[in-house]
């Protein structure tokens, strides 16, 4: 059975609330560079700012507007390896969509997973639409996107400016009435 913290499961994974024993996966994996690179956060991630954010996390109600973050756990160790987040908007019609992989656990379609139980559980609320961004250079988080559905909407030119650079940003999204089953 699964532990009463789960919010979703999918074949090989749990999408749960955090917990503070998350905290030393939690800043290994957002510590990484390469998971860092296109994030709002820099690397590396203190255990004091991992354990502050994982605190943070776990107080939110994800039926409320505003962020809510999932731990997403392995089923096979019960560790977390990664982390979905959603950003549900005052009308509770529409949300925004963000997500990170440790890097032992990509390129195993797991991301796909979280994601499509995601927003398959959002989508079955009745939520309108999902939108999802990410930096034009991030090439595995726009291909995530497509393979689990998402429409590609249009690049913006220096839509932000993050970390000592202008960034053309890509944007996706998901309307209800056009997707398709999985
Ligand atoms: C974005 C991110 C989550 C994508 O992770 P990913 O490992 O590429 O995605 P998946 O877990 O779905 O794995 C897909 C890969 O597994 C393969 N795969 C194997 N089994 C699969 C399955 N059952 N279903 C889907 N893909 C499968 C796919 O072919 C693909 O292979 P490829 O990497 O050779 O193209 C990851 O790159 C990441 O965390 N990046 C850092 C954080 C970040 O930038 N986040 C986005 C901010 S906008």
């Amino acid at each position: 059975m699964s532990p009463k913290s789960t919010l979703l499961e999918t074949p090989r994974l749990r999408l749960r609330t955090f917990r503070d024993d998350d905290v030393d996966a939690f800043c290994e994996y957002r510590s990484h560079p390469d998971v860092a690179r296109y994030q709002g956060w820099s690397a590396p991630v203190s255990r004091e700012a991992g354990a502050s954010d994982i605190r943070e996390y776990g107080g939110t109600d994800p039926s409320a507007p505003g962020w809510f973050m999932y731990a997403i756990e392995a089923k096979t160790s019960g560790l977390l390896i990664g982390e979905i987040g959603v950003h549900l908007h005052e009308n509770r019609m529409q949300a925004d969509i963000g997500f990170t992989l440790a890097p032992a656990h990509q390129g195993m379609g797991l991301a796909t997973e979280a994601l499509t139980a995601t927003v398959d559980s959002y989508l079955a609320r009745g939520l309108r639409r999902i939108s999802a961004d990410c930096d034009a250079r991030n090439i595995r988080s726009a291909a995530l996107l497509e393979r689990v559905g998402f429409r590609f909407e249009g690049l913006r030119k220096s839509n932000r400016h993050a970390k000592g650079e202008w960034v053309d940003e890509l944007f996706f999204g998901m309307v209800s009435e056009c997707r398709k089953p999985t």
